[in-house]
């Protein structure tokens, strides 16, 4: 029937597994399209938290089939684990799990060299989530990798040696310390426990399936401020994660795609290196860092705080294509008296709504826009006439210049705390 996309508008966790996995039902199978266990999906169901890295978001609603696209990398370890932790909370994965036969493998010396690499930088690193997603990306691009279809093959494990062989000469190049081994081992063990998955051609099972009339969610990882090529660069993620890699990571055509629902928080969040220009270094930064519990849902590691940022978003909306958005953790401002929203950007001494191609070492400047704020608790409203005026006036302030409707507000990270505008 159609295909709707759902994905991140800043810089990665803005909460779209919860938003996922809220609308999950209202589809007949959701897809992931690219990143890899880089991502951290957090689902909070009855104060029960479960984080996903490769697994779709829909996993938990029962009924609804769950497809890694092409465009996804997998570690088959991490993989595995993120199986057996569901399973052993009663989830049924394996009958709800589709796994497309081109997407490729992250091989253990990827995670190696992602690992030199980021040392080699020293304090120029990405500050990647060490998954081994660069390399493995560079190998896709470069004709060399491995494929999930290619386990099943009598030649993978000379094809794998070949592979590895490779990366052990690269990692000559590094001055680093490193045990393959063990985690090799594990690997192949891993790999040997996943055969029991349906490894399928996912790009015919997903069109059959729209020509049967059902619904399919498209489901991001990372940011649009992460992309490739429109994100912070260097400073962002190995893969598009932006609408147009939904067609490419699914094999789906663009006339299929209905809706692009865009997430973002009610703030902005970053974690890693690069550029940030509405960070705050103060109290404010750290007053939303604890009362949004900023912490990374894959690497534990603190996140960067700051204030919405419109010249970021209005080009989010503008590359993505979004029809709708969701705003997240409108509960973390619950304490603030002032809120503060980025219009532009001054550098050099002049104001620019665009962003710039480099951000890197340029002092931009946020001209802030200051609006009044709500001050209470959002546990009771359940509707979106009902809210506090001062957060009407903000969502409408944002709606406005962003020129797209604001669909959902989460109140919280539970399942049904979000307001759904009818
Ligand atoms: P994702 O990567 O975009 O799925 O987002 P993450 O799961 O990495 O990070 C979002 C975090 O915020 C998680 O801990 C969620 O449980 C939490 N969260 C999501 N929505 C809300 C919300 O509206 N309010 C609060 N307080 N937390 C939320
Ligand atoms: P979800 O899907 C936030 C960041 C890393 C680093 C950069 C490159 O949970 O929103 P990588 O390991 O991809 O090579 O790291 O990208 N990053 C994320 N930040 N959320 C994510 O995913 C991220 N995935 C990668 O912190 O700055
Ligand atoms: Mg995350």
């Amino acid at each position: 029937m159609y295909t709707d996309i759902l994905l991140g508008l800043q810089w990665g966790d803005e909460g779209k597994g919860k938003i996922v996995d809220y609308l999950a039902d209202k589809y007949d199978i959701i897809a992931r399209f690219q990143g890899g266990p880089n991502a951290g999906h957090t689902l909070v169901i009855d104060g029960v938290k479960t984080v996903l890295h490769t697994i779709p978001s829909g996993i938990l609603k029962p009924g609804i089939m769950n497809v890694i696209g092409n465009g996804v990398v997998i570690d088959p370890t991490t993989l595995l684990k993120e199986i057996n932790q569901l399973e052993a909370k009663g989830v049924e994965v394996k009958k709800h799990l589709l796994i497309s036969k081109r997407a490729h493998l992250i091989l253990p010396t990827h995670k190696i060299l992602d690992a030199a690499s980021e040392a080699a930088k020293g304090a120029e690193k990405i500050g990647s989530t060490l998954r081994g997603i660069g390399p493995t990306y560079m190998d896709k691009t470069g004709r060399n990798g491995l494929r999930i279809g290619d386990m099943l093959e009598k030649d993978f494990r000379q094809r794998y040696e070949k592979i590895r062989d490779k990366h052990l000469h690269l990692l000559t190049l590094y001055n680093f310390d490193f045990s393959l081994k063990e985690i090799e081992a594990q690997w192949f063990e891993s790999i040997e426990q996943l055969s029991s998955l349906q490894f399928i051609d996912a790009e015919y099972y997903l069109n059959n399936a729209l020509r049967s009339d059902k619904k399919i969610l498209a489901e991001g990882a990372q940011g649009t401020m992460l992309d490739i090529d429109f994100g912070t660069y260097p400073f962002v993620t190995s893969s598009n994660t932006v609408t147009a890699a939904a067609c490419n990571g699914l094999g789906i055509a663009p006339s299929k795609v209905r809706e692009v629902i865009g997430i973002a928080k009610a703030y902005c969040t970053r974690v890693g290196g690069g550029p940030f220009p509405t960070e705050l270094h103060d109290a404010v930064g750290d007053k939303i860092r604890s009362q949004g519990n900023e912490f990374g849902a894959t690497t534990g590691r603190p996140r960067r705080c700051g204030w919405f940022d419109l010249p970021a978003m209005h080009y989010a909306c503008m590359i993505n294509g979004v029809t709708q958005i969701a705003i997240t953790k409108a509960d973390v401002l619950n304490n603030f008296e002032q809120i503060d929203v980025c219009t532009a950007y001054e550098i050099d001494g002049k104001q620019m709504q665009e962003i710039p191609f480099d951000m890197i070492g340029k002092q931009i400047t946020p001209v802030y826009k200051s609006v009044e704020g709500w001050q209470q608790s959002l546990e009771s409203f359940k509707e979106f006439s009902e809210l506090p005026a001062q957060l009407t006036n903000y969502m409408n302030f944002l709606s406005k210049e962003l020129n797209t409707p604001i669909s959902m507000l989460s109140t919280g990270p539970g399942r049904e705390e979000l307001l759904v505008r009818k």
